[in-house]
């Protein structure tokens, strides 16, 4: 019989990053910037959550930083539009309209993996994210098209606070924050997850997440849920100092909906821990694996 804190164990390791799947997210990276380096001078490099390791499964819009050299610089001076359809126009040109799709701050390219009913990919990434990056004062900029500016951010900060947590947290802080973003992407939520964007989930967890880890995970869920709930409406800025605050994200009635979930999910996980208490463990497997998703095994 598997135990509560077997399954949050293998949870946890279901959601982490494989040899395999890096294997992947490398080849696309270099076939990206192959493709890339035809129309602009640039390095890229592979960041964001998934270089801190906070990227939940499946791995979707893995972000790649195109930092691009001096040669380019009449990009940073037009709006932010520009560079993004630049880039949209010139990945289109090999992966088809189909599959890439402009963002906010970013050109999204999806490689058609197929992710099935168990949230598997056979270790293939879904997508990248390409991020136009100006380095500028030892951080980057980085175009924003909803807010027509260009913003600046550090991706070596938001890692360094990752890794800070991490360790203060007895090195269950990152696998923590995974499983709080798969609860997020669970489908039952239906096309609009609770929180977005989901490095509101890591921003608010690096202050959430205090007085280090009690040595349970049921226990750690039990707590964090309600305590996001509680939070979701004060203001998040970016870890760095840099960018605009990260809860501008989503508008009041989204944070209303998003305590709401929230506060669901704490009431989930006090029914899970009462059927462990009661000695009802297939109820309790069966009560999580619903909060979380497929992913967390009933075996
Ligand atoms: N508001 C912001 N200000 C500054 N930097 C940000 C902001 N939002 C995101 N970033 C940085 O850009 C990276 C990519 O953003 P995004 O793809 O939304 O997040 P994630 O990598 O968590 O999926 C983040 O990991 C973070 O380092
Ligand atoms: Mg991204």
């Amino acid at each position: 019989m598997l135990t509560i804190e077997d399954a949050f164990k293998k949870f946890k390791s279901r959601l982490e990053l494989n040899e395999k799947e890096e294997e992947n997210a490398s080849a696309r990276h270099t076939e990206v910037r192959e493709h890339m380096d035809k129309k602009f001078n640039s390095r890229s490099f592979l960041t964001g959550s998934y270089a801190r390791w906070t990227k939940t499964k499946p791995l979707k819009d893995i972000d790649i930083f195109f930092e691009l050299k001096e040669s380019e610089k009449d990009y940073r001076k037009k709006d932010p539009s520009v560079i993004l359809d630049a880039f949209y126009n010139h990945l289109a040109a090999k992966y088809t309209d189909k599959a890439v799709k402009k963002d906010g701050r970013c050109v999204t390219v999806d490689f058609g993996t197929v992710v099935d009913e168990d949230d598997n990919t056979n270790y293939k990434v879904v997508s990248i994210d390409a991020v136009p990056a100006f380095p500028c004062d030892g951080n980057y900029e980085i175009p924003d098209e909803d807010l027509g500016i260009w913003i600046k951010t550090n991706p070596d900060v938001h890692k360094e606070k990752a890794i800070a947590a991490h360790q203060a947290y007895s090195s269950e802080w990152k696998g923590i924050v995974r499983m709080l973003k798969y609860w997020n992407n669970n489908k039952k939520h239906g096309d609009e997850r609770p929180i977005n964007p989901s490095f509101l989930i890591e921003v608010m967890a690096l202050d959430c997440l205090y007085g280090g880890w009690q040595g349970q995970f049921d226990r750690e869920m039990q707590s964090i849920f309600p305590t996001f709930a509680d939070r979701i409406f004060e203001d998040w800025p970016d870890p760095a100092g840099l960018g605009p605050p990260v809860s501008d994200g989503m508008d009041r009635a989204q944070k209303q909906r998003a305590k709401e979930l929230l506060l669901e999910a704490g009431k989930e996980a006090n029914a899970a821990i009462d059927h462990v208490r009661k000695g009802r463990n297939v109820e309790a497997l069966k009560a999580w694996r619903e909060l979380f998703g497929p992913k967390f095994p009933l075996s």
